[in-house]
């Protein structure tokens, strides 16, 4: 079941635009209507203006109305299991539950499924921002 939203992210990562890092990546969501969203990472010259692949899909899902999060798959071309950067780690949390599972994958697959909760134990609740 979760091995098309590997193959969801496997496709964003197809798409990547990373002429600098050469280093693609994918990532795929999917809500609890069965809405799937992805999003590979983008790169420009000026390096740190660029943005990872959790950012896109992100981006893509709350243009879409957002949703209840149930799984989340990331995966790079060149890395047996990625885990992603702690950026997008608060990203995912925020949109996401700290139950929400997210898949850890190799280009052929689901290589660990994790949650959210365990990828940012302690992080940053904007509750009090409200
Ligand atoms: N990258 C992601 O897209 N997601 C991550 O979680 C880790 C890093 C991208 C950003 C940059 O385009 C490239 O990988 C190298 O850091």
């Amino acid at each position: 079941m979760s091995h098309d939203l590997f193959l969801a992210a496997r496709d964003a990562m197809a798409k990547a635009h990373a002429p600098y890092s050469k280093f693609p990546v994918g990532a795929a969501l999917r809500t609890a209507e069965g809405r799937v969203f992805s999003g590979a990472n983008i790169e420009i010259a000026s390096y740190p203006e660029g943005w990872c692949a959790e950012t896109t899909m992100l981006g893509h899902y709350v243009m879409a109305g957002g949703g209840d999060i149930m799984e989340v798959a990331v995966v790079a071309e060149r890395m047996a299991r990625i885990t992603p950067c702690g950026g997008c780690r608060q990203r995912l949390a925020e949109f996401g539950r700290p139950d929400t599972k997210l898949h850890l994958c190799d280009e052929s697959g689901i290589v660990e499924t994790t949650t959210l909760g365990a990828m940012l134990p302690l992080g940053f609740q904007g509750d009090v921002l409200k």
